[in-house]
């Protein structure tokens, strides 16, 4: 239940509000803009949403105390409350105990173990995509890069192909789906089945389109009677059929989306950005480019070279905390508790902004500027834990934290291998958030390496 307006602590609203929809406009119309402009007010702001009065985090040891010291004083908040319809109970909306039963259920098909038997899928469908490319052809790469990842992780997690439609489906209605959660949180629940605008109607027809094509590939699946996978499908039927009553027909399915989702709405904006920054940093993206050489002497990238690959992940690393993909999220308290020494009554919804911990001065000097070394094990020392959160943290952090670094490690040294990119415009690109912060399609020319 929302907290009245009435019941607010004493924390400052931020200014710009509007008569009756406080801050909804704003936040709806460019939520990176508006977290950004009310984060540059200190580390705890309040803002209005219609009726609803919320709070934004944007200091890292107070996200700390959410996600991990205090996080059984909060539950799931109000955008994940915007894309049950989709998701369901599955692992990333569930809470407590069947939170923890299917967390133990799915947790080994993410072991690292497990994890390093991708690696071929992830290198080959790679292989498969650079390999069509012709020297010198424009790009677009988030969208080159989303068909891929949704590749990658139906292959690896359900040991299946996805059809050609299907992925296109899914690139056409996902970020429908995770754009609309982002902006339709910012409008009261009432309103938004009340008023049936174009939006809505297509943010439902989606989630509806989805759904049909989650439900035709489980069945498939279910019925391969034949299927020897050790993937997480086949552990989710077999829990189902020894009689597990967490794992019903419909959890599966709702499994299977979420992993749709979060699997495809992520990585490919963290490999987007990796390519826009190589491309905007020709001298890094020359060093990259000599480490994969040195290190994979000509041969396709295995598991074991990706801890050798150290300057490839200082890329990665900063790229993710310029860019965090999950840029921002948001919980509701279950009790009354405190919060950067403020009491914040049961059922506050309490958003926070990755985006601006990653951009804190007081942890990053020049917090704009790409700085690969600021991960070299001299300088990470001094960046707290709590500073770099592209995962989350606590126990609803992300399961697929090691698929996304080899997924992403392994498309990079694929990629600088054999080519080089380029930027096609002078103009710099700035981040969109579309659910996952994008970089829009990202036009960039591919120059074949000559080695
Ligand atoms: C760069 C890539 C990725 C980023 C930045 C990312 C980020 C996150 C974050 C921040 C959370 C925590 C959400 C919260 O606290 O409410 C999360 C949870 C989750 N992620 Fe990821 N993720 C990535 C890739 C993946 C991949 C590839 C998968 C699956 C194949 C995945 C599956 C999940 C699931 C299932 C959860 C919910 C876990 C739980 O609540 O127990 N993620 N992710």
């Amino acid at each position: 239940m929302a907290a009245a307006i009435s019941a607010a602590p004493n924390v400052p609203i931020s200014p710009g509000k509007l008569p009756l929809i406080g801050h909804a406009f704003a936040m709806w119309r460019n939520p990176l803009k508006f977290f950004n402009s009310v984060s540059e007010q200190g580390p705890l702001a309040r803002i209005q949403l219609g009726p609803l009065h919320a709070y934004l985090v944007s200091d890292h040891d107070m996200l700390y105390d959410i996600l991990v010291r205090k996080s059984k004083d909060y539950e799931k908040g109000m955008q994940y409350d915007r894309v049950r319809s989709m998701l369901g109970n599955g692992i990333l909306l569930s809470e407590d105990e069947l939170h923890r039963s299917q967390r133990l259920l799915m947790q080994p098909a993410f072991h690292h173990t497990q994890i390093a038997t991708y690696l071929g899928i992830m290198r080959d469908s790679a292989t498969a995509v650079f390999d069509s490319w012709e020297d010198g052809q424009r790009v677009n790469m988030y969208p080159m890069f989303y068909e891929l990842a949704v590749r990658i992780v139906i292959k690896a997690l359900f040991s299946t192909d996805m059809a050609e439609h299907d992925i296109k489906e899914v690139y056409r209605c996902m970020p429908v789906v995770i754009s609309g959660v982002e902006r339709r949180a910012a409008v009261p629940p009432a309103l938004l089945d009340r008023v049936p605008t174009r939006g809505s109607k297509l943010f439902h027809s989606a989630i509806g389109r989805l759904t049909k094509v989650g439900r035709r590939i489980v069945s498939d699946l279910d019925s391969e009677r034949d299927r020897a996978a050790n993937d997480l499908m086949a552990r989710l039927f077999a829990a189902r059929d020894s009689g597990n009553p967490n794992v019903t027909d419909q959890q599966i399915h709702e499994e299977f989306m979420t992993m749709l989702t979060a699997g495809s709405e992520t990585t490919p904006s963290a490999m987007s950005w990796t390519a826009y920054l190589l491309g905007e940093h020709p001298d890094v993206q020359r060093k990259l480019q000599a480490e994969v050489d040195a290190v994979l002497e000509g041969r396709p990238v295995t598991a074991e070279d990706l801890p050798k690959l150290e300057y490839t992940r200082r890329v990665v690393t900063e790229s993710l905390r310029m860019y965090p993909p999950v840029w921002a999220l948001g919980r509701r308290t279950r009790v009354d508790t405190q919060l950067g020494g403020h009491r914040i009554p049961r059922g506050t919804e309490v958003l926070y902004s990755i985006y601006a911990v990653h951009h804190d001065r007081t942890v990053y000097p020049k917090p704009g500027t790409f700085d690969p070394d600021r991960w070299l094990p001299e300088r990470r020392r001094e960046v707290p834990r709590s500073a770099f959160m592209p995962f989350g943290a606590g126990v609803r952090n992300c399961i697929g934290e090691s698929f996304a670094w080899n997924e992403i490690q392994a498309v990079i040294a694929t990629l600088a291998s054999q080519w080089h990119v380029r930027p096609t415009s002078d103009k710099p690109v700035e981040p969109i958030a579309m659910g996952a912060l994008v970089p829009g399609p990202l036009p960039m020319t591919v120059v074949r390496r000559k080695i």
